[in-house]
């Protein structure tokens, strides 16, 4: 089948909303046909959770995580919610902290790009800079200690521990893969960072599709280029991950993730980042080894926000 010959209706209302919190969610899914034509009769199946408002699959557990501190009053006025984050949940905080009337500050490693500092702070949020030798772990270890000086002042979200970050994905993204693919869905692979996409998600299809066969996806190196990712083997563990969640554990080189990411906007007009290439590699390798599989991952954000400098380059050059 090619695209243009695709006969469903496309005609989906527009939807209106008082606050961009609402907008969260209900994101498209999209089937990768050119890597389809390379398996045996399997379907692959891209969910764009860069099509949320603040660009990333971390717009779900930064909102589940806000409205869940406010109703038990762990958020209250005054407080600013702060929080350690490798760029796309801070997005997500500045976001729905701009929407809600709550200071934002983000602790992160020094070498996260200069457009990704601008965009949180474009939203009005603090920006506090970790040693980025430390890495992601180095700013987990520095936030706490700010908490720890000013409990009071502080609403310490702690997406590495809190249980409304898999919980978003349970109430929602699951549900929604669910509705989008059904009974027919075989397999999902989903890459983990703080985990919650992945604990989330995961529980949900379980319980509700047990036929699923559900694959967490790791970065095959402790040194990579797959931001957003976690190598789980070199990583302070996050709370909130149990590895006995999936049925299998996969891992992707940088080096593929990166090549996926090019090809898939080449031949698709998705623009990935290069998690979500990971991702998609890995949905590619389930797909070709099971003939008819019906394999759905995640986009977790777009491509276009590593065009700046990082710590893993190839062509690019600045
Ligand atoms: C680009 C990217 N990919 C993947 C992930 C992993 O998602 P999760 O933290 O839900 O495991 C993140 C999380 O920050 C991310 O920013």
């Amino acid at each position: 089948m090619h695209p243009s010959q695709d006969s469903e209706d496309f005609s989906q209302p527009g939807r209106r909303y008082t606050s961009v919190i609402h907008a969260v969610g209900n994101t498209p899914v999209v089937r990768l046909l050119p890597l389809e034509r390379e398996t045996d009769g399997s379907h692959i199946y891209l969910k764009l959770e860069y099509a949320n408002p603040g660009g990333s699959v971390k717009d779900r557990a930064a909102r589940q995580m806000v409205l869940d501190a406010l109703a038990d009053g762990r958020l209250r006025p005054g407080m600013t919610l702060i929080d350690s984050t490798s760029g796309n949940t801070g997005v997500a905080y500045a976001m729905i902290g701009a929407a809600l009337g709550i200071p934002v500050a983000l602790v992160m490693p020094a070498n996260v790009s200069a457009p990704r500092q601008a965009i949180v702070r474009a939203y009005g949020a603090e920006l506090i800079l970790s040693d980025p030798m430390h890495g992601s772990d180095g700013a987990i270890e520095h936030c706490q200690d700010i908490v720890a000086a000013a409990p009071e002042r502080y609403f310490y979200c702690d997406q590495y521990t809190n249980p409304s970050n898999p919980k978003a994905h349970w109430l929602s993204t699951g549900p929604e893969i669910h509705a989008q693919i059904g009974a027919e869905l075989t397999h999902v692979v989903l890459g983990i960072g703080t985990s919650g996409t992945c604990m989330g998600t995961t529980r949900y299809l379980r319980q509700h599709l047990p036929r699923v066969r559900c694959l967490a996806l790791q970065p095959s190196e402790a040194l990579h280029g797959l931001e957003g990712l976690k190598h789980m083997a070199s990583s302070l563990k996050p709370a909130i991950y149990d590895e006995g969640v999936p049925h299998q554990h996969i891992a992707v080189d940088t080096e593929r993730g990166w090549d996926m990411a090019d090809r898939i906007a080449r031949e698709t007009g998705l623009h990935v980042g290069h998690s979500s290439g990971a991702n998609i590699e890995g949905a590619f390798q389930v797909a070709k080894a099971h003939p008819n599989a019906r394999v759905l991952t995640i986009a977790c954000d777009r491509g276009d926000r590593y065009f700046a400098p990082m710590r893993w380059e190839r062509d690019y050059t600045w």
